[in-house]
């Protein structure tokens, strides 16, 4: 019978290991030698990853991969990919390798703003609370100019503070929408500390504001925090060529340009494909975004958010056949940093930024949406020529092979073996058994 636990986090990180491994383990020893196993052997390392969270016990390692011969905007660069799924990085490398050869990536930044809000309650006359708005509105950022003076030095900083009126959908409803320039940084901290404070000054101007009844004056903060849903901080990546060069999969030009832009209409209309459609994307887009110690959660809320703007879920990239040209593009919301958190802390990340050539936050933008189009563009290419599983499960090979307990040898015998043969759990199985009975 487990029991609950008191003062967890308090415990050294053995104590904490023991008991997790006698608690809810079979073979208690056998479970410290694997958390232990994934310490780093430095222990000024391991601290420091110890220190990135609460109650650590090991490290979770994800294969750390780079996927090179990606041409944007004329540079060429290798990505840093941190993911498990087989196939997608050797995906990107295919479709980077392809537009290498046709011009590459084009990228566009069409907004950078971030955005925050102050939710409060107030029950009164909308006339004096917009009156009020007005003569708050330099207090306001007044407030907090010791924590926006860096930024404003560097040319970000509060864009713009609007009162919005909420109070049709609940009752008294309001917010402070803010919106916000934070550069390099991803600006979490920098949004959040302005916002509480904007909700400190709201309150006390409000308490002390003469034309507010006394329920006017007592209007009520509920929360302060950034929007992870930001459409208007957006990056466009695009490839293009004549339609004669995308001959592929054993298809002239103009059958595969008409096959894949029907695959883009169908993910655009039809949101069980556009879900799948889009998962592809992300998975060269949290590969990037996790190699570079950004925010993968905050990313994958906002992208989806705006893959449903529009009232239906749908496709994030989009394509065109005009006359003899083939354009393929992607316009997806990042809210990205180059500087700040894991940036400097993690030397994994630091690498994979250096690797990158030490990006802004804008150019982190559109290599982030080049890694996302050219992972879309590798699986439609797959699902509308060969299918998805031939590539896949000859990736998927190794791992079959190490679950299955292959040795060396046997592992190079049977990649060979499946170059000329069909990859399914059953003809692994089978030519593994048959290679062991010999
Ligand atoms: C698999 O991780 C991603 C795909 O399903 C994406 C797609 O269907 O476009 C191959």
């Amino acid at each position: 019978m487990n029991t609950p636990v008191e003062g967890f986090s308090k415990r050294s990180k053995a104590e904490k290991i023991d008991w997790i491994a006698k608690q809810y383990t079979k073979d208690p020893e056998a479970s410290k030698r694997i958390l232990e196993k994934y310490w780093n052997t430095d222990p000024k390392v391991q601290k420091l990853h110890d220190e990135f969270i609460e109650n650590t016990i090991s490290n979770y390692y994800l294969p750390f991969a780079v996927a090179p011969n990606f041409l944007i905007n004329d540079s060429l660069y290798a990505i840093p990919m941190a993911i498990e799924e087989s196939s997608v990085v050797a995906a990107a490398s295919k479709a980077a390798k392809f537009w290498l050869t046709r011009g590459g990536f084009k990228t566009e930044i069409l907004g950078t703003e971030k955005v925050g809000q102050v939710h409060f309650i107030y029950k009164g006359e909308k006339k004096k609370l917009y009156s009020f708005f007005e003569e708050l509105k330099p207090e306001l950022r007044k407030s907090v100019s010791d924590i926006t003076e860096n930024m404003e030095k560097r040319g970000g900083g509060i864009k713009e503070i609007q009162l919005r009126d909420l109070s049709e959908q609940i009752e008294g409803y309001y917010q402070l929408h803010c919106t916000f320039e934070t550069l390099d940084a991803m600006g979490a901290n920098f949004i959040n500390s302005c916002l509480e404070q904007f909700a400190k000054t709201l309150e006390t101007k409000a308490r002390s504001y003469d034309n507010f009844s006394d329920e006017e004056k007592n209007l009520e903060v509920v929360m302060s925090i950034l929007s992870n849903y930001v459409p208007n901080c957006v990056v466009k990546a695009e490839v293009s060529c004549p339609v004669s060069q995308l001959n592929a999969g054993g298809m002239s030009g103009e059958e595969f340009a008409n096959k894949f832009a029907q695959a883009i209409t169908i993910a655009k209309l039809e949101p069980y494909r556009a879900v799948t459609h889009n998962k592809g994307i992300m998975n060269g887009i949290d590969a990037v975004i996790l190699a570079t110690g950004n925010d993968f959660r905050a990313v994958e809320a906002g992208v989806h958010a705006y893959a449903a703007k529009d009232g239906q879920y749908s496709s994030l990239t989009h394509a065109a056949i005009d006359g003899d040209t083939f354009t393929f593009w992607i316009e997806v919301p990042l809210a990205l940093g180059t500087v700040g958190g894991l940036t400097t802390l993690h030397p994994l990340v630091k690498l994979a930024l250096e690797i990158l050539q030490n990006p802004s936050a804008k150019e982190l933008m559109e290599i982030v949406a080049v890694a996302g189009l050219a992972q879309n563009f590798a699986a439609v290419r797959s699902l509308v020529t060969t299918g998805i599983q031939k590539g896949h499960m000859k990736m998927h090979l190794l791992n079959m092979l190490n679950q299955m307990g292959a040795t060396e040898a046997e592992k190079q015998q049977l990649v060979e073996h499946f170059k000329y043969h069909i990859v399914t759990n059953a003809s692994v199985k089978e030519a593994l058994e048959k290679i062991q009975s010999q």
